[in-house]
């Protein structure tokens, strides 16, 4: 039985707070060394008396990322979760992996922008990337131990937001209010918002394309409303292998932790009577952009995906401080994406580089 000495970058977050459970729950397998929060520092000193012997780190400031670095290497971590909204991780996820440590990514972004780069990393150092977003460690748990030539799909659920109903003319009124309701699960602002617009699953789209290597062409999206069934592989048999749960974040999180090990927790399992049914619905990808702009990026890949994701990080933060209409936040992205040469076989310089230039290129847009 294999204990986890675990730092968890962005500890006061919505993932944050779900991992400091899992510790609770499984204190045997799971003991943190290390947290950091951006600015919270109330918040994160009750993390750290909950968890006394475990250094803290405050990542706002000018030695901000070199604090992270810090965390993400020391000698007494061997997994490093990356639960930082936005790109931010990316620098210190590179960081551990050069240290020989396994990561456990929720940080959908940096997967996004700098995939490649990431698990040509873990590649090289033998170190083992762990998905964390719900979908792909549902994908991880149905493929383990089977051939990847064996996989004909992997398809990805999503909730269908608070707005999978709603008519197309409807949605230039979307208050952020209305955006953060999210209909099945309690997450941060950022995500939740991209769960509205579906650019939650478009990220996760290209997420997938690089944690499992597959192309794009074999990644699909079904709405699936109750966000039980977390994600599927389809087989080249036809036969189909899908990850149910109750949904809690604590699931995924404690798998990473675990793997490949399972151990038993206090979460509740799931009750078929109660649940009775289980729906599955095309998304509406012509009134939701963002899964065909994702699409293209995967497929271009370079530094577009890069660009998109920068592009809508911009976007969101204009839309819930009021500054722009909510498919304001999609026709925006396209510009950039379309304003963009995207250069092939791009390094990490030009992948910051793009980053750098699309939340420019968003600004002047926006504002
Ligand atoms: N929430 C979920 O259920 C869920 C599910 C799947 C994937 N994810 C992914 O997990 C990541 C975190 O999501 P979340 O919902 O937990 O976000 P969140 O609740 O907004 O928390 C973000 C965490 O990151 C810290 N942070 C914010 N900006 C930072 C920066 N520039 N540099 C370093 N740290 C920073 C925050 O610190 P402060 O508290 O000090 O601001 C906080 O600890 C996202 O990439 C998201 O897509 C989340």
């Amino acid at each position: 039985m294999r204990k986890r000495r675990v730092v968890i970058l962005g500890a006061t977050g919505s993932i944050g707070v779900s991992a400091r459970k899992v510790a609770r729950d499984i204190p045997d397998r799971m003991e943190i060394v290390g947290m950091s929060a951006h600015s919270n520092e109330e918040k994160l000193r009750e993390a750290g008396q909950e968890f006394p012997g475990a250094k803290l780190a405050i990542s706002s400031g000018p030695e901000g990322v070199e604090r992270l670095v810090e965390l993400a290497t020391l000698p007494e971590a061997d997994l490093v979760l990356i639960a930082i909204v936005g790109t931010g991780g990316l620098r210190p996820a590179l960081a551990a992996i050069e240290a020989g440590k396994d990561i456990a990514v929720a940080s959908k972004e940096i997967l996004v922008m700098a995939g490649e780069a990431v698990m040509g990393a873990a590649r090289r150092k033998g170190v083992k990337v762990l998905p964390v977003d719900s979908e792909h460690n549902a994908i991880f748990q149905c493929l383990e131990g089977r051939n990847s030539g064996d996989v004909r799909r992997l398809i990805l659920t999503a909730s269908g937001g608070p707005f999978r109903k709603w008519p197309v003319a409807s949605l230039a009124g979307v208050t952020p209010e209305q955006a953060l309701k999210h209909p099945t699960w309690n997450m941060g602002a950022k995500i939740t918002v991209d769960s509205a617009t579906l650019f939650n699953k478009g990220l996760e789209m290209i997420e997938a394309r690089w944690l499992f290597d597959v192309e794009m062409a074999r990644v699909e999206v079904i709405v699936h409303p109750q966000s039980i069934v977390h994600s599927m592989v389809e087989f080249i048999d036809s036969s189909v292998l899908a990850q149910l749960s109750v949904t809690d974040m604590c699931f995924p999180i404690q798998y990473a932790v675990t793997w490949p090990e399972r151990v038993p927790n206090t979460l509740p399992p799931l009750d078929f009577a109660k649940l009775a049914k289980l729906d599955f619905e095309a998304p509406r990808v012509d009134d939701f952009p963002a899964l065909q702009l994702a699409r293209w990026a995967g497929e271009t890949g370079g530094t577009l995906p890069a660009v998109l994701n920068a592009a809508n990080e911009v976007a969101v933060a204009a839309f819930l401080r009021k500054s722009c209409s909510f498919p304001a936040i999609w026709e925006t992205v396209e510009q950039v994406m379309r304003q963009h040469r995207s250069v092939a076989g791009a390094g990490l310089d030009a992948i910051l580089a793009a980053d750098t230039w699309a939340r420019a290129r968003a600004t002047e847009l926006l504002f």
